[in-house]
């Protein structure tokens, strides 16, 4: 028979090389350069795994094609747009008949199991708009700040920055991010790629009645392998202006989001600027409380920083009231001080973690540094089993009802 194959492939015009589909991938499928995002047709099992979670959708393409004429990897690397779907004139009936219930609901259950994560939203999330700006119709949006949050004279320049879209449309949820497309060309000659970047605030704009989002962007300096490099998209987004005018797209993310349910318990564990969406959250529970509408349900957070001085916001969040939120940082370059990194701590908070594990309206979210991902998995593990739980069933209840959501990088 001659072999039809429905060919995964990556929009890279609209994929923002974020690397979720890569790191979901549970058989190592997706490749990528510095340019593009690939799928090998010899590996890719139709799991459907990475679909959900890509924050774009530019994941979901899919061309028909002779398998024998399967677009290669090395062909993928080098494309600035998908090429048309051509049509297969005179294919054997047989041949389009395989085809038929390719993609099926058992496949879409195969993703969810294959993510260690929820691919869903809480139910009570409110409906979040996706993909209102591409790189078709780019939006524009002003500088109206830039602040770093971190202490000058440490190693981390951490910056909180502020862009407003003036009448334009740009509604956000917490917990979604946005793409920021840096001025200029690569060493190609081809425009930059979009950067993703979590976005700060909560839905009612960074200045309440605003129409506004913030930022949290740490200025990389080095590569993985700690080799000195400069970020293009992050120097250019920690050096800009107010005034200054930046290309945007998105917003993105249909998942990462907040339960709306009153009491619903936010369990935040997060690095770095993993705190970005974390600040969204707390500050729209923050914002209700004030006006009267607090949700009964817990906050807890965990934040993870080299000390205090490169934790970014580490001053307000002191602010914050002790009956509001329990606060937990955990700083692993302290002079003098043992190290400790998030899920130090949270195995030392393993009791008030095993509550709200037994509780159905507890929301776990973790996003940071991606080594932390398994060890506060862990934790969780180890809490439920530690008090009576059954980890495994408890694991796939969260996944299926939106309730552990991961964000790493
Ligand atoms: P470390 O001092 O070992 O780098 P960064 O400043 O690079 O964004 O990191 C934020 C914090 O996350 C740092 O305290 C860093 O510690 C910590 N960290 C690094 N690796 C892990 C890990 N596997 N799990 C939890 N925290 C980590």
């Amino acid at each position: 028979m001659t072999e039809v194959l429905k060919q995964h492939l990556i929009d890279p015009e609209i994929c923002i090389r974020c690397n979720t589909c890569e790191d979901t991938c549970p058989v190592d499928a997706i490749t990528h350069d510095s340019r593009n995002y690939v799928v090998d047709a010899d590996i890719c099992n139709h799991c459907m795994a990475c679909i959900s979670p890509c924050p774009t959708g530019s994941i979901d393409n899919w061309r028909t094609v002779l398998r024998v004429a399967a677009y290669p990897t090395a062909d993928q690397l080098t494309w600035d747009e998908l090429p048309k779907e051509v049509p297969l004139a005179d294919l054997p009936a047989d041949a389009v008949a395989a085809l038929d219930g390719d993609i099926t609901d058992e496949l879409q259950t195969n993703a969810a199991d294959a993510s260690l994560g929820s691919v869903v939203a809480p139910a009570s999330a409110s409906v979040p708009t996706v993909n209102l700006h591409g790189i078709r119709n780019v939006i524009t949006a002003t500088v109206s700040g830039n602040f770093r949050v971190t202490q000058l004279g440490t190693e981390s320049d951490t910056h909180h920055i502020v862009l407003d879209f003036g009448s334009a449309n740009f509604p956000v949820l917490e917990g979604q991010s946005l793409g920021i497309i840096p001025p200029g060309v690569d060493a190609q000659g081809r425009a930059h790629h979009a950067r993703q970047y979590s976005i700060a605030n909560p839905r009612d704009g960074e200045r309440p009645g605003y129409n506004n989002v913030s930022l949290t962007v740490k200025r990389v300096t080095t590569d993985y392998d700690g080799k000195p490099v400069r970020g293009v998209a992050s120097n250019y987004v920690c050096d800009l202006k107010k005034g200054d005018v930046v290309q945007v797209i998105g917003p993105f993310g249909a998942t990462f989001l907040m339960p709306n349910h009153a009491p619903s318990n936010l369990l935040m564990i997060c690095t770095g600027t993993g705190s970005a969406p974390m600040r969204a959250m707390t500050e729209r529970r923050r914002r209700l409380r004030l006006a009267g509408n607090d949700n009964g349900g817990k906050l807890m957070l965990f934040f993870g920083a080299r000390s205090q001085q490169e934790l970014p916001y580490f001053g307000p969040l002191m602010n914050l009231p002790k009956d509001f939120i329990d606060i937990n940082f955990a700083f692993s370059r302290t002079p003098n001080q043992p190290k400790r990194y998030v899920q130090d701590l949270m195995r030392e908070r393993a009791a008030d973690i095993a509550t709200l594990l037994k509780d159905a309206n507890s929301y776990f979210y973790v996003c940071g540094l991606k080594g932390m991902e398994a060890g506060v998995l862990d934790v969780l593990r180890d809490t439920a089993i530690s008090h009576g739980m059954d980890w495994q069933t408890l694991h796939a209840e969260l996944k299926r009802d939106g309730r552990l959501h991961l964000e790493t990088y």
